[in-house]
C-alpha cells in the first residue's frame, strides 16, 4: 500500500463513490470508537465498504465496521465514515487521512469528527461530551505528520495555519444547540497520542500539565488535513473513561469500557449532531 498519494489516486476513489450516489454530500462525519451506531440514523443510505474503494485502507479494530454511509441526516446529505483508521494499526498519517481528502474531492465542505477519549481534566466524568477547542498533536509534532512529503497544491498551502483549525462558527453553533437541547457539553483541548497502550499515570499527569483536557488516539491528523484543504471542522470527544493518574489507583482503563460508554453516549450525541445539522 502506498504511504503517500497523488491527486489522481484521491480522484479515483472519489469517482468510484460518485458513481454509486445520486446526491453530492456536503458534510463529512467520522465516527469514533463505540459511535458507529450513529450511522444507523442516516436515511436513504448507500453503504460502500472501504475494501471496495480504490486505494482506501481497511479498518481492523473491534468496534469499527469499515464502510462509508452516504445519505441524509436532518435533511443534510452526509458522508459518514463508520470506522476510522488509526496510527496504531500500522497505517501512515497519509493513509489515515486519505478519506478526508476523498471527501473534499467529492465536494464536502464541513467535517464533523468524533472520538472516544480519556478525561484528563479533573472535573470531567465518564459519559461527558467535550467540544474540542484545539488540539495537541503529539504524534504530528514528533514527525508523524499527514502533510509530510510533497505538498498537493490542489488541497492547500505548504505551511497552513492551524490557529482556527476548529471552526469558530461551528463551535458556536454546537454550544447554541446544546443549550437549546439541554445537553451538557464540556469544552477543552484534545491531546493525540499514538497508542495502542493507554497512558501511564505519569503520562496522564504530564498531558494535564501540557494543557490537555482529554486524550485519545485519533482525530488530529484528520483535522489537520481537513483544515489544510479549507474544510470547516467540528470536533467532539465522548469521554468514555477518566484517565488514571496514580499507580496506587484501584481503577483501570480498558477498550471494553471505552466501547460500552461510547454506545451509551450515541443517542445524546445523535440528537446534538442532528440539531447542529438542522442549523447548517
Ligand atoms: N487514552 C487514550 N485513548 C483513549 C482513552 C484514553 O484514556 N479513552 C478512549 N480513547
Amino acid at each position: 500500500m502506498p504511504t503517500q498519494f497523488s491527486l489522481q489516486e484521491y480522484d479515483a476513489a472519489a469517482a468510484y463513490i460518485r458513481e454509486r450516489i445520486s446526491q453530492q454530500p456536503t458534510v463529512g462525519l467520522i465516527l469514533g470508537s463505540g459511535l458507529s451506531p450513529l450511522a444507523e440514523s442516516i436515511e436513504n443510505a448507500v453503504r460502500i465498504p472501504y475494501a471496495d474503494i480504490p486505494h482506501f485502507p481497511v479498518s481492523t479494530v473491534e468496534g469499527h465496521a469499515g464502510q462509508l454511509v452516504i445519505g441524509q441526516l436532518a435533511g443534510v446529505q452526509v458522508c459518514a465514515m463508520q470506522g476510522r483508521f488509526h496510527l496504531y494499526e500500522g497505517y501512515t498519517p497519509q493513509q489515515i487521512t486519505f478519506p478526508v481528502r476523498v471527501m473534499r474531492r467529492l465536494g464536502v465542505g464541513a467535517l464533523i469528527v468524533t472520538n472516544a477519549a480519556g478525561g484528563l481534566n479533573p472535573t470531567f466524568r465518564s459519559g461527558d461530551l467535550m467540544l474540542i477547542e484545539d488540539h495537541l498533536n503529539f504524534v504530528g509534532m514528533a514527525g508523524n505528520h499527514p502533510l509530510y512529503g510533497p505538498n498537493v497544491d490542489a488541497f492547500g498551502l505548504r505551511f497552513p495555519s492551524m490557529i482556527r483549525a476548529y471552526s469558530t462558527r461551528l463551535r458556536a453553533l454546537l454550544l447554541e444547540t446544546a443549550a437549546e437541547l439541554e445537553i451538557p457539553v464540556r469544552q477543552g483541548v484534545y491531546a493525540m497520542v499514538s497508542g495502542p497502550s493507554f497512558e501511564t499515570p505519569a503520562e496522564v499527569r504530564y498531558l494535564r500539565h501540557a494543557g490537555a483536557d482529554a486524550v485519545g488516539m485519533s482525530t488530529a491528523p484528520e483535522v489537520v488535513v481537513a483544515h489544510h484543504a479549507g474544510m470547516e471542522v467540528l470536533g467532539i470527544s465522548s469521554i468514555t473513561n477518566v484517565a488514571v493518574d496514580a499507580t496506587e489507583s484501584a481503577m483501570d482503563t480498558s477498550h471494553t469500557e471505552v466501547l460500552e460508554i461510547g454506545k451509551e453516549i450515541v443517542p445524546r450525541l445523535t440528537r446534538l449532531l442532528v440539531g447542529v445539522l438542522e442549523k447548517l
